[in-house]
């Protein structure tokens, strides 16, 4: 555990040539030049990257200070960095034209003020350099879900249209325009660029599943537009920049009334949904009345900050499940391809191959790139060997007889699908991220508390997911080629349209002392719990945030793993150190940095909630206070700029 693949490159015969940037691809800068501000903004980006990835490789990595496990209602940085809060749910989103609406602390902002004001609960989140300048540009962040007891005065005690509707503009996505002046922050008034995108804004359908009978609603006979976004968990960032906003736990917000039917259950629908309440008013999420508006969620979304005027588009090829995020790499012959886990006990890990090549010319030469590929589905076997299986109507079992009769049917019922192709049940595919260099790809599985429970061999421990109870997570390495049994070891050389890898362990997450075996962890360094988010840096090193829940830290008889954290590590050692520990009740997440790696942003996500306190409006303020103090009311959710207080890079 804790070794990489560079050890083994003799024995793999791996080559660590990496996979092509965007500008290789091109050759031909002043073409790019001359194309879209987004490709501009991508290639200023790439050569900063480019520069400070050698310099920070002359500075120690890990260089910073790391901080112990904290319990404080407090976000703590080495003290050689400092954290500016920058984007607090309720901070206006500077949305051009709009009058500023100042939040208010009893949360009586009406749900017009929300659809101007940032979301709550900030998950996944990318920054697009918009010029020359690194240190100026968008950040798309996701509002993945709210918390109806904070976000109303009198919270869920009573319930109304106008509550539904504040509900549904404090989801989705904002964009942001962000600016550094003499190492302050700040979020720019009257931005031509920012906007709101919520629950209810109207986006498109393309790919296969478009205009398909399961899509189509009594509002939307042609099933090609649907309403919203929802539960926007991770994300990503295309090579042709764009935001990839991705909807998780879509299910929660449907009530099926009676019992759900079994394509239903298979995505988690119940009689009542999570309790957001929405279909008492807004009809369309009662799945007794409109059955298919539930099949209009579950997909990835792609937006073009850029461009505030652009209709979202929900990409059906890259399938529908609980999307937790998009991490976009290029192939070596250019093309572009998405790994994507689907965060649910059990669920399994895929990836998209474009047909074709990434274009220069930003999003304007790439519209239709996300429409025509492969989607494929991981098989984990034993001793490190691994495949992805096809998910195509026709080959295979996938057939009409099985109840695939399009390609629409199979991205639909993606989960389905892939159960049949069999594939391996994880323990809850979260981030997945890709190293600039090497190609190699890593990915977070959170836990799964559920593993090695009942009779089906599926579900106990195996090789890929090693632990029954598997409270701690874990996080797997794989680097993709021909390396399975009668494969050529040779062609291991990390081309990310590979049918097969090879994968190992980086960690097993936990307390390298704890009592119980299964909650032993194997990191090199400084412990964690639940692994989530994931994201390197250009210099290569891997930047981990954690989720782990109260109910499991308990469980797991711990008292010292504190609150949830930020930590980084080198993948070549497997050296692990502690970054940063947020408030209390919260997760950490949504780490992007700029290309000049002198600042980071992160989410801090639901300050104050613990497990059972959804929608209960007195308990999330006596946990946390955070950001705004004892007197500032309500905890709130917030993006935070961390910088090294020299100016330098992060993480050195
Ligand atoms: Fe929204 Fe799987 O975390
Ligand atoms: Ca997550
Ligand atoms: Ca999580
Ligand atoms: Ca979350």
């Amino acid at each position: 555990m804790g070794q990489g693949f560079a050890g083994d490159s003799e024995q793999y015969g791996v080559n660590n040539t990496p996979n092509p940037s965007i500008h290789e691809i091109d050759g031909e800068r002043r073409h790019v030049l001359r194309c879209t501000t987004a490709a501009v903004a991508l290639l200023m980006g790439s050569h900063t990257l480019t520069a400070n990835a050698a310099t920070a490789a002359k500075g120690k990595a890990l260089g910073f200070t790391g901080v112990p496990v904290s319990s404080a209602d407090a976000l703590v940085v080495p003290p050689e960095y400092d954290a500016q809060v920058l984007y607090r749910w309720g901070d206006a989103t500077g949305i051009a034209g709009s009058a500023a609406t100042a939040f208010n602390a009893d949360a009586s902002n009406s749900w017009q003020e929300q659809l101007l004001q940032s979301g709550m609960h900030h998950d996944g989140m990318e920054y697009f350099p918009l010029d020359k300048n690194p240190r100026h540009g968008l950040l798309a962040i996701n509002h993945e879900y709210t918390d109806d007891g904070l976000l109303h005065s009198d919270g869920m005690l009573t319930w109304t249209a106008e509550k539904v509707r504040k509900s549904q503009a404090a989801h989705g996505v904002s964009v942001i325009e962000v600016v550094e002046r003499a190492g302050v922050w700040r979020v720019m008034p009257n931005s031509r660029y920012a906007r709101r995108i919520t629950a209810s804004t109207p986006m498109q359908f393309s790919g296969p599943a478009a205009g398909h009978a399961l899509l189509k609603t009594a509002a939307d006979p042609e099933g090609m537009r649907p309403l919203g976004t929802l539960n926007n968990c991770a994300a990503g960032q295309t090579p042709w920049g764009t935001f990839l906003t991705c909807e998780e736990n879509w299910n929660g917000y449907f009530a099926t009334g009676d019992k759900p039917g079994p394509d239903e259950a298979r995505y988690g629908m119940t009689a009542k949904g999570f309790g957001y309440r929405w279909h008492e008013f807004d009809e369309r999420f009662n799945a007794v009345k409109h059955p298919n508006e539930a099949n209009r969620f579950g997909w990835v979304v792609e937006i073009d900050p850029q461009d505030p005027t652009q209709t979202p588009i929900k990409r059906t090829a890259l399938g529908r499940f609980k999307h937790e995020g998009a991490t976009t790499t290029l192939s070596r012959d250019g093309r572009a391809v998405v790994y994507m886990g689907d965060d649910e006990r059990f669920e399994y890990i895929y990836k998209f191959v474009s047909r074709d090549k990434v274009k220069p010319g930003g999003y304007r030469a790439n519209k239709e790139l996300l429409d025509h590929g492969t989607l494929y589905v991981a098989r984990f076997d034993e001793q490190g060997y691994g495949r992805w299986l096809p998910l195509v109507q026709g080959q295979d079992k996938l057939t009409a007889a099985n109840g695939f009769a399009s390609q629409a049917d199979v991205v639909v019922k993606c989960r389905q699908a892939a159960d049949v192709a069999g594939a391996t049940k994880m323990d809850r595919p979260e981030w997945v991220a890709v190293h600039p260099n090497t190609g190699e790809v890593f990915v977070t599985l959170t836990n799964n508390s559920n593993r090695g429970q009942g009779s089906q061999p599926a579900r106990m421990a195996n090789a890929a997911n090693p632990r029954n109870d598997n409270i701690m997570g874990h996080i797997i390495r794989w680097r993709e080629g021909k390396g399975s049994p009668g494969g050529s070891a040779s062609r291991l050389d990390g081309d990310a349209s590979a049918t097969e890898f090879r994968w190992m362990h980086f960690a097993l997450a936990g307390d390298p002392n704890a009592e119980k075996a299964e909650y032993r962890g194997t990191i090199k360094g400084d412990m964690y719990g639940s692994p989530d988010g994931l994201q390197f840096d250009a210099g290569g090193m891997l930047w981990i945030q954690t989720d782990i829940s109260t109910s499991a830290m308990h469980k797991g008889g711990y008292k010292n793993i504190g609150n949830n954290m930020m930590l980084c590590a080198d993948p070549a050692t497997g050296e692990t150190k502690r970054f940063l520990t947020g408030p209390a009740g919260c997760e950490i997440t949504g780490v992007t940095f700029t290309p000049d790696r002198r600042a980071v942003f992160i989410n801090i996500q639901h300050p104050g909630e613990t497990a059972s306190e959804r929608g209960d409006p007195a308990q999330p303020k006596a946990v946390s206070h955070w950001p705004d103090g004892p007197t500032g009311g309500r905890p709130r959710s917030a993006t935070v700029v961390i910088r090294r207080k020299d100016g330098g890079i992060v993480g050195t």
